[in-house]
């Protein structure tokens, strides 16, 4: 059985103060919650001090991005052995944000997998159409060519360690939710294509999260269907109160 992972992608938000204090509210009100991973991906400068809070706790750690080397004249990046330093177990690599206007490719979520698996980093791996791909009925397609060009190269093993997210782009920060059954046809098609990739088993294990419009209200229909395995949290992870009650409606049993 897959556990479920709530993860909050915090974007461009939040000073070291406002992410401490965050933390610190999540702590409190989610002690408890054993049954649903939590994860929260702050800017990079707030990560080493949320990690103090993290640490020991059962919320996880994760960073926005990385780069793929672990060090050099490489201006204005970020590596996996520093994110380890500060604290990081997760990072979040190819979200569509970074595709659209950072230049990212399948190319370079390949190469960044990497790093972050050399050096004992969760990868949570996002794909996702635009409106004119869904539109245009290429959503399967644009998948296909993201799964396999982020995965190609890494063994089954490896598969195991990572996480992916599917965001449709549409639906990220728009108000506009897939639906649960939109969804997981999306997911169930990507859990379809691991098992070509590589083999039931390893499908079967991988977790799958949705992305894009995740509220406390839509978590539990979403979070119930078969191939749904979690959610990366944008808007709604900000505000403790509304990424508390998320996390306790996604605690589903499937
Ligand atoms: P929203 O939840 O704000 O739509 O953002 C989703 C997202 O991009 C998470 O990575």
């Amino acid at each position: 059985m897959r556990k479920i992972i709530i993860a909050g992608n915090w974007k461009l938000n939040k000073t070291i103060k406002e992410a401490v204090e965050l933390v610190n509210g999540l702590k409190q009100d989610l002690a408890q919650t054993k049954e649903v991973d939590i994860v929260v991906c702050p800017v990079y400068p707030a990560l080493s001090e949320v990690s103090k809070l993290t640490a020991g706790s059962n919320i996880g750690l994760g960073a926005q991005d990385l780069y793929w080397e672990d060090a050099g004249a490489f201006t204005g990046e970020v590596s996996a052995p520093l994110l380890k330093d500060a604290g990081c177990q997760y990072v979040i690599i190819g979200h569509s944000e970074r595709r659209q206007f950072f230049g990212e490719t399948d190319a370079t979520v390949n190469k960044k997998i990497g790093a972050a698996l050399k050096h004992g980093l969760t990868p949570i791996v996002c794909v996702g159409e635009v409106l004119a791909e869904r539109e245009s009925n290429k959503t399967f397609d644009v998948i296909k060519t993201q799964v396999t060009g982020a995965f190609s190269g890494y063994s089954a093993e490896d598969m195991k360690k990572i996480i992916i997210a599917y965001e449709p782009v549409w639906a990220i920060g728009t108000g506009k939710t897939a639906s649960p059954e939109q969804a997981q046809e999306v997911h169930k098609f990507i859990r379809d294509l691991l098992v070509k990739m590589y083999d039931v088993g390893t499908a079967q294990t991988v977790r799958i999260q949705y992305g894009g419009s995740v509220k406390s209200d839509n978590a539990r229909e979403l979070m119930s269907q078969p191939d749904i395995d979690g959610a990366l949290v944008g808007g709604a992870s900000l505000k403790r109160d509304q990424f508390v009650a998320l996390v306790q409606n996604a605690n589903v049993k499937k």
